[in-house]
This record gives C-alpha cells, structure tokens and sequence, in this order.
C-alpha cells in the first residue's frame, strides 16, 4: 500500500474489516488485546473451578457428566482465547507466569463461592448468560483470530445458559426446599453478575479506545442493561424472582435500569481480596506444578519427532 501501514490499519478500520497476525499494527491496540484477551482466557481457566467443585456432588449420573462436559468446554474456551493471544506476540508460558504469580487479572465473578447444587444452575443461567450478552458483540471484533474464537465459544455458551435454565426450572417446580436454594442461588449471584459487565461507563478506563478500535461494540452499562432486559422477563418463566425491586425501563434513555451495584465491593474483588481469591490462584499453582510432568514429557516428545524428521 502507497500510503504505508498505518493509513491501511485505519482503512482496515473504518471499512470495518479485520486485523490479522501479520498486519501492521499500532503497539498500544496490540497490548490491548492481549490484555482482554489474556484475562479472558485465565477467566476460562478459573472459571473452571467453583463448578468443578459440583463435579462429585452432581444429583444424578446425568447432571454429573452434562458438568463434567461443560468444564470441559471452559478449558476449550481458555485454549482457543490463549492461542489467539500467542498470535500477537505472548507467549503462552509468560501469561501463565502472571496469572500464578497473581499479576494477571480474571473475571471478578469467579471469586464468589459455589454454595449448592443450584449455584450450577444460576452460574448457567446468569454468568454464562451474561457471558453470552457480552461476547456476542466480540465476534465482531476487529482483531480476526479474537473474532473468531468467540463465535464458537458462544455457541457453546449459549447451550451452558441453556442447562443453567433447566437446572433451575427443575428445583422452582421441585418441593419448596428446592425451590428455596433455587431462589436464594439467584440472590447471591444478581448482583456479582452484572458486574461482570465492568466499571459504570464513566469509570471505564478502556472502553473509549477500544471502541474506536471496533474491539469493543458497546459500552459496558450498554450492555449491562440490555442484560437486565432480558433476565427480568426470563426469571417469570421460572416463577422466581430477581434480588432488585428497583428494575424498570426507561422509555427516555431506552434503557433498563437496576439498582445501584457495589463497586466497593467490586473493588476489593479486584484487588484480590473477594471471598475466594486466594482459594483460586492456591488451586491454579497446584494444578500447574501437578502438571510440569506433562509439560516436559511433551515437550521431549516434540524435540524427538523433529529430530527424527530432520535425520
Ligand atoms: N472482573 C475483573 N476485572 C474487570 C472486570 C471484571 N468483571 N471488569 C473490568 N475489569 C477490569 C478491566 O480489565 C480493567 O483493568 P485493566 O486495565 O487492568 O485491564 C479495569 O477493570 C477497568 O475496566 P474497563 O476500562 O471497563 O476495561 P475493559 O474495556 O477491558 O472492559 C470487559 C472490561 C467488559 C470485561 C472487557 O475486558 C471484556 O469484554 N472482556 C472479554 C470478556 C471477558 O473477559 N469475560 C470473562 C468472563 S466470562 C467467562 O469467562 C465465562
């Protein structure tokens, strides 16, 4: 191109196509994605946790393997999102270092402790409902191999909302105990929830440059309250309720509206100080060191094979 790569960066830009690999790139919109991307992927990762938790306790054969494969896919979506990091330039080996040694971030919502079998339930039905709210607008990101990855993991999102929902159906039309941990499981996960849509627009660092970048589509109270929307007429179905007596539409704004959320709280989780933060990463290093075995038969699996190919 005559005019140099960076006129062709903001060309690719504005005609809302992609960025790939080997194209130019301004530095600060490469060490934006891998920040997002990174802390995506380690929230995958440890998101894998307080379900597995659920694992041995599942209520029938069924439910044990239906959570057994979506832990699965979590570590699936946690592949394909440090994959497509590696792709601008970070090794995977180096996020890793950060995540244990507790530099790195990951989703504040997976700090919250899994108190009962209906926690399965309200983690389908509203993290990996917010999940979906919040990744569907990424699979039009403008970097190609982000983009990409999210259109198949929220495929698979969308069937974890969908168990989530039945989990919970089932115990709302279950005895009143049933019922009850149906119910109280959505109290404790509302609010964490709608947190993890991030900070109040006015609060958000990021968001103006990465929305510029075509990364980010809508802001993050954008897409908290189109979350609201939908959940409020959801949880009718189930004939339960949701912990804020204060959601309502607002026909000026066209927006939905929520009570107010605890960002002081959303800050102590942060700054690794939630309910189960130290639990996490504890868990994180432990699998990591069980595993080094693994790491290190494959990788003199791999140098033996290319020396058998360069013979
Ligand atoms: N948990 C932890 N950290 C958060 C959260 C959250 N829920 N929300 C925002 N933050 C952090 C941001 O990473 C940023 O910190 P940093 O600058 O050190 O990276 C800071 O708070 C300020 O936030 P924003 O300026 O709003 O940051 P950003 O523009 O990156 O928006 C968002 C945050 C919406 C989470 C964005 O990064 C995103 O869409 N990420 C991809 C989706 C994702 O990570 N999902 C993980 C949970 S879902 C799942 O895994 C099933």
């Amino acid at each position: 191109d005559s005019q140099g790569p960076e006129a062709y960066f903001e060309h690719l830009l504005a005609e809302d196509s992609r960025i790939e690999p080997r194209d130019w790139m301004p530095e600060a919109y490469r060490k934006t994605l891998v920040r997002q991307i990174s802390q995506h992927a380690h929230s995958e990762i440890i998101g894998m946790q307080p379900e597995a938790n659920w694992i041995t306790r599942a209520p029938s054969l069924k439910r044990k393997s239906i959570l057994m494969a979506k832990v699965q896919d979590e570590a699936g979506h946690g592949l394909y999102l440090y994959s497509a990091a590696e792709t601008l330039g970070t090794p995977r080996e180096k996020m890793t270092e950060d995540l244990i040694a507790g530099k790195a971030r990951y989703s504040s919502i997976f700090n919250y402790p899994t108190l009962s079998w209906a926690d399965m339930g309200a983690i389908g039905w509203l993290v990996d409902g917010a999940a979906i709210c919040n990744q569907v607008p990424l699979c039009r990101a403008s970097y190609g191999p982000y983009g990409r990855a999210m259109v198949r993991v929220c495929k698979e999102e969308s069937f974890h909302q969908r168990q989530g929902f039945e989990i919970l159906l089932e115990l709302a039309n279950g005895t009143e105990a049933q019922r009850e941990m149906a119910q109280d499981a959505i109290n404790r996960w509302y609010a964490p929830s709608l947190m993890m849509f991030g900070p109040p627009d006015d609060d958000s660092p990021n968001s103006k440059q990465s929305m510029a970048w075509n990364i980010k589509r809508f802001s993050n109270d954008e897409l908290r309250s189109r979350f609201v929307g939908m959940i409020v007429e959801q949880v009718k179905a189930l004939g339960l309720t949701l912990p804020d007596d204060q959601i309502r539409y607002n026909e000026d704004t066209k927006q939905w509206e929520h009570a107010p959320l605890d960002w002081a709280e959303f800050k102590e989780v942060l700054a690794g100080r939630g309910p189960c933060n130290a639990q996490r990463l504890a868990r994180r290093r432990e699998a990591h060191e069980n595993g080094a075995w693994v790491r290190e038969a494959a990788a003199a699996y791999a140098a033996k094979q290319s020396a058998a190919q360069a013979r």
